[in-house]
């Protein structure tokens, strides 16, 4: 076995970390949260501290070298060959207020090309996870996209930056327009689980504005490796880089999306 192939993580054990994290999250939503605000909703508590410093301890002890990006403590630089994204609690306001919409979300990518993904929401005991080339899974189970093809049929999910409410990007206008086409549009509060539920099949689409690279590396791969497309809005930015704007659906559903939200775009200019 070549050197290279050493050095890149296996599925199982990215899942077994994730598996140890999610009963980190479990418990300390027991225990004081220490919340503390980063801004008006943009809160962190003692579990995503501690899950964001158990993940970066195991890839530094099993893979040295290889470079971070997180929430919690940003950039850990290293050989950008292999780069891990890591959210420790995605949906820090559902955990913080007791709603079980929350996940922990690992994505690694290898030479720029995303290779594993692992989304955990714990209070459900919902694994879901990807492997380039090999497919997604939900609890050992292969999943797939919808195969839903008209709007109306169509259950989508997006969110909101409460930080770009009163702004030309504030996503208000796309909710409005799209909640009009299709059978409804829901705001469930992790981007996370909102990507592993397009994957899965339970809705058929999902966008939003100015998300992370780790909100969405794992997602990304898990609705690819189940036969849906993914790709940033109005063909803008990057994906893995900087500020996302990502749209994500079923073959069918995934063009009409993105001609309606083009459509809104090119309103706002
Ligand atoms: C947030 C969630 C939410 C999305 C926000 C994200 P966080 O992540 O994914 O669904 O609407 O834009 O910031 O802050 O809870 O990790
Ligand atoms: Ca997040
Ligand atoms: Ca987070």
């Amino acid at each position: 076995m070549d050197a290279e192939v050493k050095m890149e993580p296996s599925l199982e054990q990215v899942i077994s970390w994730v598996k140890e994290a999610a009963a980190m999250a479990q418990e300390m939503r027991g225990e004081d949260l220490q919340v503390r605000h980063k801004s008006k909703a943009d809160l962190v508590t003692a579990a995503d501290t501690a899950i964001e410093a158990f993940m970066i301890e195991k890839i530094q002890t099993h893979f040295p070298g290889h470079s971070v990006n997180a929430e919690e403590t940003g950039q850990h630089e290293g050989d950008n060959d292999h780069e891990w994204f890591i959210d420790p609690i995605d949906g820090t306001l559902n955990y913080a207020h007791g709603l079980p919409q929350y996940a922990i979300s690992v994505g690694y990518a290898h030479k720029g090309e995303l290779k594993l993904g692992v989304i955990a929401n714990p209070p459900m005991q919902e694994y879901f996870y990807a492997e380039a080339g090999k497919g997604s899974w939900l609890n050992g189970k292969p999943i797939r996209v919808s195969e839903t093809s008209e709007l109306i049929d169509s259950m989508l999910i997006t969110g909101f930056r409460y930080n770009l409410l009163d702004t030309p990007r504030s996503n208000i206008n796309n909710f409005i327009r799209l909640a009009h086409e299709v059978q409804t549009v829901r705001r469930l509060g992790s981007a996370a689980l909102d990507l592993a539920y397009v994957a899965c099949g339970r809705v058929e689409g999902f966008w939003e504005i100015a998300l992370n690279p780790w909100d969405v590396a794992a997602g990304i791969l898990l609705i690819r490796e189940a036969g849906g497309i993914v790709s940033t809005l109005h063909g803008e930015g990057h994906l893995l880089k900087g500020s996302v704007d990502i749209l994500a659906a079923n073959p069918v559903i995934f063009p009409k999306l993105q001609t309606i939200l083009d459509e809104e775009h090119a309103k706002s200019l």
